[in-house]
């Protein structure tokens, strides 16, 4: 059994983080959220890991995330030239797949659920597809799939205008070798990429095995803000559960709930309420740092009120004293307003940036 992580694509809906940056690699709770799937592939006992990768952004995840040793895992990099679409990508996995049956995890998806009972059954049943549905409110948003009563996927469809149920297609699949017959068959969409629904669609048309669980557990997709936001407070509600402090933290500050502060940063005179993770080499004065509140490495934040945020690596913010909320504040940015109140905004701001004074 293998494993491949779908770590390209263009990730239009998190600009302007992505301009810069893998989504991927964008930190939840201050760890970046594909790390989640390698770790959760690798408790499933799946260690021979390919994690596809664009030109744009493949040499950062290929750096941050290396060979895999970490994980107990083995990491080969599979470059996809363009974003083509997810089934494109299992194409461009071909060469390392070989013959394999395997999973197929979405690189900015997370799921609570673990992957094992779900392996388990797929090998058991000799399956050629399992995919994972979640009941959504917004079906229409999503790949739909309708089922009978005894749980057998009977349609597949993208972002359907009249859904035909609200189980929405999760990102993580396992498959058989048979799929790549099936995407050999299929063409492009009308948008012009190689879908994985359209070839999970062709197996069922070909009378192949496929079967579809339902997840009890949440599923996250990060590729938006609101979700990251989500994620970073479901994660830090579910897995920061040892508070450990190795900062300086001054007498006049006081912490309460769980929190992280990370070797050698540094808080002064600031209140933190749980849960709250704050990086290593942080310089936090003054500051009040609210629940679900995620501070990257080297982040400076001086007079600030944070709370409900993702601050990235090495911003820098002082004098800010409306409380920033619902914010994901970009690596190395600066936001500074000047004491005591400020008389004008001065701005210089990126495109698809967005700022909401409210
Ligand atoms: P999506 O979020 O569906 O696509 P995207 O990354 O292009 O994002 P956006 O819609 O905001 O522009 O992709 C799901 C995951 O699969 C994500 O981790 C990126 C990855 N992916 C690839 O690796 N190759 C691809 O060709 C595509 C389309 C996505």
């Amino acid at each position: 059994m293998k494993a491949i992580i779908l770590s390209g694509g263009k990730g239009t809906r998190l600009r302007p983080l992505t301009y810069t940056g893998a989504k991927q690699l964008v930190p939840v709770a201050n760890k970046p959220i594909l790390w989640y799937g390698i770790e959760s592939i690798v408790a499933a006992g799946i260690t021979d890991i390919g994690i596809i990768i664009s030109p744009e952004t493949g040499e950062e995840v290929k750096t941050k995330t290396g060979n895999g040793e970490q994980f107990g895992a083995n990491i080969t990099y599979i470059l996809q030239d363009k974003p083509a679409g997810l089934a494109h990508a299992v194409k461009t996995a071909r060469p390392f797949l070989g013959d394999s049956p395997f999973v197929m995890y979405l690189g900015d998806n997370l799921i609570q659920d673990r992957l094992s009972p779900l392996l388990n059954i797929f090998k058991e049943q000799h399956m050629d597809a399992l995919i994972m549905l979640r009941p959504v409110p917004n079906p229409t948003a999503f790949g739909v799939a309708e089922v009978d009563s005894q749980g057998k996927v009977l349609r597949l469809v993208e972002k359907p205008k009249v859904p035909p149920s609200n189980l929405a297609l999760v990102g993580i699949y396992f498959f058989d070798k048979s799929i790549h017959a099936a995407i050999d068959r299929i063409q492009p969409s009308a948008r012009g990429e190689l879908e994985i629904t359209d070839a999970i669609q062709n197996l069922i048309d070909h009378n192949l095995h496929v079967e579809a669980s339902q997840i009890e557990g949440w599923w996250l997709d990060t590729g938006k803000k609101d979700d990251l936001l989500s994620a970073n407070q479901i994660i830090l509600d579910t897995c920061l559960l040892q508070p450990v402090v190795a900062g300086n933290i001054d007498e006049k500050s006081q912490i309460s709930g769980r929190v992280q502060v990370g070797e050698g940063s540094t808080l002064i005179n600031c209140t933190v309420r749980g849960p709250v993770t704050i990086g290593k080499g942080c310089h936090l004065e003054n500051c009040f740092i609210g629940p679900y509140s995620s501070i990257a490495d080297q982040v400076h934040l001086v007079d600030v009120d944070v709370e409900h945020s993702v601050i990235l690596q090495g911003a820098k913010i002082s004098g800010i004293h409306q409380r920033i909320v619902d914010s994901v504040i970009g690596q190395r940015a600066q936001l500074h307003a000047a004491p005591p109140r400020p008389k004008a905004l001065r701005f210089m701001i990126g495109d698809d940036c967005q700022i909401e004074l409210t």
